[in-house]
């Protein structure tokens, strides 16, 4: 008997090392049933076989035009980036559900404004210094310009970027931009009150997926 099992491992052990010498450098081998490995099925998260019915040989659809991912509403950014846009941005208001308890709009301002606006929004950050990028025209965020801009045009600002200064819309999501715009009002001492629209209709009515 236990020559028996000696002589099933000796077999064992030389077969699993015959198999793993057939399988030199990128060559998968011999797979037994690629049918049940790969998927012949649409798997909406990996692409197999190039799809040949959706767009770019894609398994999961693209979204329908004009509508909104489940959790994304605030994304939902009804102005374009032109001038009446930027006017139209006055009526914005911050959302119904603002909160910033742990102070995450002076956090993100930390992280995304501060090499060009400074810590204190004096303009003095690394980027602004002499002979680099242009500074804006106002002197810093004191100025009041700042103090006095409409918050739906800092966000609107922040949204699409102006002139110099590029979007933010990638690296801030729309409730962290609500959070920094407060805390830019906050630097500029200007009214840093938060009165969030009463139901955040502005940001949900027309039919446009802009960042
Ligand atoms: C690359 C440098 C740069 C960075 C980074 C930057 N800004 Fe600016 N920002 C500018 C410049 C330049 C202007 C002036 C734009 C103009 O009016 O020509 C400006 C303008 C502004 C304005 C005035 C907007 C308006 O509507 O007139 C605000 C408010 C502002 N920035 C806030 C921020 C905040 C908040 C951040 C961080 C999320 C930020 N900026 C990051 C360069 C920058």
């Amino acid at each position: 008997m236990k020559k028996t099992i000696y002589g099933f491992l000796g077999v064992a052990t030389m077969s699993i090392l015959v198999v793993s010498c057939t399988s030199r450098g990128n060559s998968p081998g011999w797979e037994y049933a690629p049918d049940m490995v790969y998927s012949k099925a649409y798997e909406a998260y990996s692409q197999g076989d190039s799809n040949t019915i959706n767009p770019y040989g894609m398994n999961m659809r693209e979204p329908v035009e004009g509508t909104i991912a489940r959790d994304k509403e605030d994304y939902f950014y009804p102005y374009e980036n032109t001038a009446e846009g930027y006017e139209a941005a006055k009526s914005l208001n911050y959302p119904a559900n603002f909160e910033d308890k742990d102070g995450r709009g002076k956090y993100m301002y930390g992280i995304y404004c501060t090499p060009c606006h400074g810590a204190k929004g004096g303009n003095d950050g690394e980027v602004f210094k002499p002979n680099r990028l242009g500074k804006p025209a106002w002197a810093n965020y004191q100025d009041e310009y700042i103090k006095t801009l409409p918050i739906g045009q800092i966000y609107h600002t922040l949204t699409y970027g102006k002139n110099n200064m590029g979007s933010h819309a990638s690296v801030l999501n729309p409730m962290d931009r609500w959070r920094v715009v407060r805390y830019v009002k906050e630097l500029s001492g200007g009214d840093a009150s938060v009165q969030p629209a009463a139901k955040d209709s502005t940001m949900t009515t027309t039919n446009n997926t802009k960042p």
